[in-house]
């Protein structure tokens, strides 16, 4: 097991080799078992998490608060709006500051250009960890209690398993594109061939596209790119459909919503999912808009790992700190 992980940044997905996502992942697994058994594992007795979030959350920010607190540590809550980085406060100081108060900083920064940027200038700065509670680019968390979750329902070899990134229609605003980013980059070093599936306007950046396809030339994966909802889903044995921004094309949020409203029938439902191999599940980080991302139908029907994935994050994230921040 490689345990060079202290004091060690997450911010991009192929930030920690292949070799280190395994050992995060054996963690993860050991203390989602203590867990289960009642047995304490106060491994980060004493320490302290500062999470700033630009932007809202219900999952990061409560697994990542309930993890500090049963690693024996605490998770400081702070929101940007509220504190002086409303006033001034850059990057660089926060970098300096929290990194003294905290043993690890954890941010949210979606903003379109700007969040990626912002969590690399603190952790320039900064003498503790910085991890990435989600960017632009990025969302590494999410994507490591997904690929948990997969390999619990489907295995921990995933040669040969096909999974489907999938853009869906949402009408309640225009999605973060890191999600889709983080799984191509990350599922090819596990032995998944993936199939991105997008209508023409809404295409993912093309540097990480390129970073995917060669992971995937790398470990002697399959990765194709359809334009068509239901190509995508044929044979798939993970169904992991979920809207986002055409952030690429447009950066008008009038011209992004006419773009998304021209794709109403990407939607995720049974005769969708009829398409996928029979056992294939269906995954999604939430919050889904509800019969009109996906049918409650699916969301909520026998081939629905989402509460599953949503508490892998707990686990996950608790196995990043503990190897990180001790
Ligand atoms: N999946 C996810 O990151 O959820 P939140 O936005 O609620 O944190």
């Amino acid at each position: 097991m490689i345990t060079n992980l202290r004091g060690r940044d997450l911010i991009g997905d192929l930030d920690f080799s292949k070799e280190e996502v395994e050992t995060v992942l054996d963690v993860a697994w050991d203390l989602k078992r203590k867990r289960a058994l009642g047995e304490p594992h106060p491994l980060l007795r004493d320490k302290t998490l500062g999470m700033l979030f630009f932007f809202s959350s219900t999952r990061t920010r409560c697994s990542f608060e309930a993890g500090m607190a049963q690693l024996g540590g605490h998770a400081a809550f702070i929101e940007s709006r509220t504190t002086q980085v409303a006033h001034g406060d850059t990057a660089k100081e926060i970098g300096e500051i929290l990194g003294r108060y905290f043993d690890g900083i954890a941010i949210r920064h979606c903003d379109w250009k700007i969040g990626n940027q912002y969590l690399n200038w603190v952790a320039e700065a900064s003498r503790t960890p910085v991890l990435n509670m989600q960017c632009d680019i990025y969302h590494p968390f999410q994507c490591l209690a997904d690929l948990m979750t997969i390999q619990e329902k489907k295995g921990r070899d995933l040669r040969k398993k096909k999974i489907v990134v999938s853009w869906a229609y949402a009408s309640s605003y225009l999605k973060p594109i890191s999600v889709p980013q983080s799984l191509i980059l990350q599922m090819p070093r596990f032995g998944m061939d993936v199939t991105l599936s997008y209508p023409p306007e809404f295409k993912l950046m093309p540097d990480i596209v390129e970073q995917a396809q060669a992971q995937a030339r790398k470990y002697g994966t399959a990765f194709d790119i359809v334009h068509d909802m239901e190509a995508g889903f044929k044979d798939a044995d993970v169904v992991y459909a979920k809207s986002w921004g055409p952030l690429l094309t447009t950066a008008d949020p009038a011209e992004g919503k006419r773009l998304q409203d021209k794709h109403q029938d990407w939607i995720t439902d049974a005769a969708k999912m009829k398409l996928a191999k029979p056992d294939a599940i269906y995954m999604h980080p939430l919050p889904a808009d509800r019969d009109i991302e996906v049918t409650s139908e699916v969301m909520d029907g026998p081939q629905s790992v989402v509460f599953d994935q949503a508490e892998n994050r707990l686990h996950a994230q608790k196995a990043v700190m503990a190897l990180t921040m001790w």
